[in-house]
């Protein structure tokens, strides 16, 4: 048997390190989690998205009784940024949860789900989106592209024909 490691690059930053920009779409994100729509989880999460042509577009994680119904911040962000600017690559991403009061201090990572949506605005505008996940004691890590989260990834390329 063989077998292979595979590593991921993450950087660490604290708050202060951060560009003019990436804090702009982390207080961006940190700010739209006060409107999540969380009743049953608690749990307020914020995505904050910079697009090629420099708009930022936010969103929170929208519940529902009947709970797989509901949606992610970073997909509605994503989806919203999407369909309103089909042609602005998407750039940039920030997250941030707030729960019981306070930023959440572990980091605000995306669910699997979401992360392969990210897979595929990458590959749909053939441009990395640096993710940043933003942690409560202001703390930032740092992705330059979202296949550093998913290893051994399923993309558009295993359904070319050719
Ligand atoms: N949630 C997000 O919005 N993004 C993630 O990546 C992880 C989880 C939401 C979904 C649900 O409304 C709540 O957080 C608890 O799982």
């Amino acid at each position: 048997m063989k077998e292979i490691n595979l590593t991921a690059k993450i950087g660490v930053y604290s708050l202060g390190e951060c560009t003019e920009i990436e804090k702009k779409l982390i207080e961006a994100a940190k700010n739209v989690t006060s409107a999540a729509y969380a009743p049953y989880s608690g749990f307020q999460v914020g995505a904050a998205v910079l697009l090629g042509n420099g708009e930022i577009i936010v969103g929170s994680n929208q519940e529902n009784a009947a709970y797989p119904s509901g949606m992610c911040a970073e997909r509605t962000a994503v989806f919203f940024a999407n369909s309103s600017f089909p042609s602005e690559k998407v750039v940039m991403m920030a997250l941030a949860a707030y729960y019981n009061g306070t930023f959440v201090k572990a980091v605000t990572a995306p669910c699997g789900a979401c992360r392969q949506v990210l897979l595929e605005t990458e590959n749909r505008f053939g441009a990395l989106l640096k993710v940043l996940m933003y942690s409560g004691d202001d703390t930032v890590y740092s992705v330059n592209s979202i296949k550093e989260l998913l290893p051994l990834s399923f993309g558009e390329e295993m359904l070319r024909k050719e």
